[in-house]
C-alpha cells in the first residue's frame, strides 16, 4: 500500500470498505450534509464519492427533482456505488470515474452527457487527506461551484504524527498531517468547522464548510 497510489488501493479495498467503515461515519456523513444547506432541486457533486455512501443523506436534502453526481478515480469503488442504485432507487444519481484533480464544468457534462449543468453544492469526504493532489483539487472543484453555493469537507487531522495516526494513514492509504480545511477557510464566506464526537476519532475529525461569494 502506498499513500502515493491511493487508487489501487482502493480499487483492492472496495470490496471490504463498506464493511469497515458502515456506521463508523454516520454522524459525520449526517453533519455534512447538514453544513451543505441541502434544499430540494440542488445538484449536488461528491467529489472521491467512493461506494456512495454520503448518497442517500444528500438525496433526503435535495429530494427526487435534484440530481447527485458523484465522481472517484477507482474503477471498483465506483462499482460498488453503482450497485447500490437500483436497489435504493437513486434515479437522480450519475457516477463518473475521473481524477477529481482534472474535474471541470466542460468534463462531467460531456462525460454524463448532461445538457446543461450547473453545480450547486460540493462535498469531499475523506478524500483530502488520501488524493495526493489535493491542493489543485480544491481549486478545480471550487471553481466548478456556483456563486453562491455551499462546500463542506469532512476528513481527519492530526497535528503530530501519533502511533494511533500511524494507523489511520496505513489503513486509509492517507496522510492525515494535511491542513486540508485552509483554502476553503480563506476561499469562503460563513466558514464553519465542527469536531465531530466519537470516542474512535479522537477528536481528530472535523466538518468544516463555507459559502462561494457572489
Ligand atoms: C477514504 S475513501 C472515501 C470515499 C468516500 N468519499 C467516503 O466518504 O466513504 C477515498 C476515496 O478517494 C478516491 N481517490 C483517491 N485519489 C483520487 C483522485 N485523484 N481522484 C478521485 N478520487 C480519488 C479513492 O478511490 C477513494 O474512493
Amino acid at each position: 500500500m502506498s499513500t502515493k497510489n491511493p487508487v489501487r488501493w482502493y480499487n483492492l479495498v472496495a470490496p471490504l470498505y463498506d464493511f469497515a467503515v458502515s456506521g463508523v461515519y454516520t454522524g459525520a456523513r449526517r453533519e455534512t450534509a447538514k453544513q451543505l444547506h441541502l434544499k430540494p432541486g440542488l445538484t449536488v457533486l461528491d467529489v472521491a464519492c467512493g461506494t456512495g455512501e454520503n448518497f442517500q443523506y444528500l438525496i433526503d436534502g435535495i429530494g427526487s427533482r435534484g440530481m447527485v453526481i458523484g465522481t472517484d478515480f477507482s474503477k471498483n469503488m465506483l462499482a460498488r456505488a453503482k450497485q447500490k442504485i437500483p436497489s435504493n432507487q437513486w434515479g437522480n444519481v450519475h457516477l463518473l470515474q475521473a481524477d477529481a484533480q482534472t474535474l471541470s464544468i466542460k468534463n462531467i457534462k460531456s462525460g454524463l452527457s448532461l445538457p446543461k449543468l450547473q453545480v450547486d453544492r460540493i462535498l469531499c469526504t475523506l478524500g483530502y487527506s488520501v488524493m495526493p493532489k489535493w491542493e489543485k483539487v480544491f481549486e478545480r472543484t471550487w471553481d466548478i461551484l456556483e456563486p453562491g453555493g455551499r462546500y463542506a469537507i469532512m476528513d481527519w487531522h492530526a497535528s503530530k504524527p501519533t502511533f494511533y495516526t500511524r494507523i489511520v494513514d496505513r489503513v486509509a492509504a492517507s496522510d492525515i498531517g494535511r491542513r486540508w480545511w485552509e483554502a476553503l477557510e480563506r476561499s469562503s464566506v460563513d466558514y464553519l468547522k465542527e469536531t465531530i464526537v466519537n470516542p474512535a476519532f479522537h477528536g481528530m475529525v472535523f466538518v468544516v464548510s463555507g459559502t462561494k461569494p457572489v
